[in-house]
């Protein structure tokens, strides 16, 4: 069986893979602590489930147009506007299954042969996979801990070429949980505007922040019309599985973005669409809830994690993933994670999952009890200090 080319240069996204090693282990009778998955453990609030179970019992169960209902567009563009300041139109927003397709149908409609996209590394790892699956150039952008897990501006010009087409930035970032400073922001606002490059802002976990301030890129001064917001539903409101998520984007864009969308998908479930619009009007403590749980946890695995020989780690600003040095142990990171997961009963991933500069790293996702985080990392521990004897 031959698969196509394409397929060929397409990646993966280790955290499902890790899972169903973990889930083997388990139907074989063994304990598994899992960090690897980066999924609220939150169910889905009862308004927004009551919301989309009653579209389906009103028959709200046939296609909608491939933009989504405006409904869903003009809620999407009026929270936009007040939380990024600026003007967004329903005509500027397309409802997607998901966040991840939003990066899928931008690097479809944007890239061509030959131009280069330049991506965070260690990042999400569909970034690099969706530029290289469109038969573009992947350039990545070094994420260092040195720098905070922030960009190196000097590193970062010198990857722009005339072929650069579009740059990808992700604040709060999975996985190293950095957030642009604003500073930064506007310093690769200027590049961007200067050269006519389009911004991919993946904030999917612009709700999801401890220390610090969000700022979006698309709040700059002539900066609108160059970015595609990624957002959606998935983190904040814990409905990984409704598949709902959105692009904000000019109207070119939009029209780009429809095309792809026309030709995969067709449109996002009705009733998943009004149970979003439910998730962004109806009342907002559970995702509060869940952000100062989150906060909780990170005090807690951060505070443990660095009590344990052979690991450091420094205080994630937002999302929910720790990304731990583990140089001192000598180990490739793959190493480790396998090592965590089969002698200790601990699912990690191993940080090169997330790219080449992931190496010396594992990630924890702390969506996950406080209980959990302690036997966890009991067990992380228990199988470092034998390590590092
Ligand atoms: C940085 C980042 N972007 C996008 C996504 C995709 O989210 P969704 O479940 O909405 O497709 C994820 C999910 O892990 C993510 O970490």
């Amino acid at each position: 069986m031959k698969l196509s080319k394409l397929v060929g240069r397409a990646g993966t996204e280790t955290a499902f893979e890790m899972l169903a090693k973990a889930k083997d282990l388990e139907r074989q009778g063994k304990n598994v602590v899992h960090f690897e998955i980066g999924e609220p453990d939150f169910n889905t609030p009862e308004n927004i489930k009551n919301t989309g179970i009653k579209a389906i019992h009103d028959n709200f169960t046939h296609y909608s147009p491939t933009q989504g209902i405006l409904d869903l567009r003009e809620t999407v563009a009026k929270y936009i506007s007040k939380t990024r300041k600026i003007d967004v139109s329903p005509d500027e927003v397309i409802a997607t299954p998901g966040g991840k397709e939003v990066i899928f149908g931008t690097m479809l409609a944007l890239l061509d042969e030959g131009d280069e996209a330049i991506y965070p590394n260690p990042g999400y790892p569909i970034y690099e996979s969706a530029i290289k699956l469109a038969g573009a150039t992947a350039v990545p952008m070094p994420l260092l801990e040195e720098n905070d897990f922030a960009f190196d501006r000097e590193q970062f010009v010198k990857l722009i070429t005339p072929k650069t087409k579009l740059i990808v930035i992700n604040s709060p970032g999975n996985p190293t949980s950095g957030i642009f400073s604003l500073d930064d922001l506007k310093f690769i606002a200027e590049i961007a505007k200067k050269n006519g490059i389009y911004i991919l802002s993946d904030e999917i976990y612009s709700r999801i922040i401890y220390d610090g301030t969000f700022y979006s890129i698309a709040s700059l001064p002539g900066m609108k019309e160059l970015t595609i917001i990624l957002d959606g539903f998935s983190k904040t409101y814990a409905m990984t599985g409704w598949r709902l998520g959105y692009a904000v984007a000019n109207k070119d864009i939009i029209e780009g973005l429809k095309k792809i969308a026309v030709n995969s998908f067709s449109c996002v479930a009705t009733f998943v669409q009004m149970a979003g619009a439910e998730a962004l009007n109806g009342p907002q403590e559970d995702p509060e809830l869940m952000r100062k749980e989150y906060e909780a946890r990170r005090n807690l695995i951060v505070n443990e994690l660095n009590k344990i020989p052979g690991i450091s780690v420094k205080m994630p600003k937002g999302a929910f993933y720790v990304f731990a040095n583990i140089k001192k142990t000598g180990k490739t990171s793959k190493e480790i994670a396998d090592y965590l997961l089969y002698d200790a009963g601990v699912c990690t991933l191993a940080g090169t999952a997330f790219g080449s500069y992931g190496e010396g790293y594992i990630r924890f996702s702390y969506a996950t009890s406080q209980e959990n985080i302690r036997e966890g990392l009991r067990r992380v521990k228990d199988a470092f200090e034998k390590l590092m004897k």
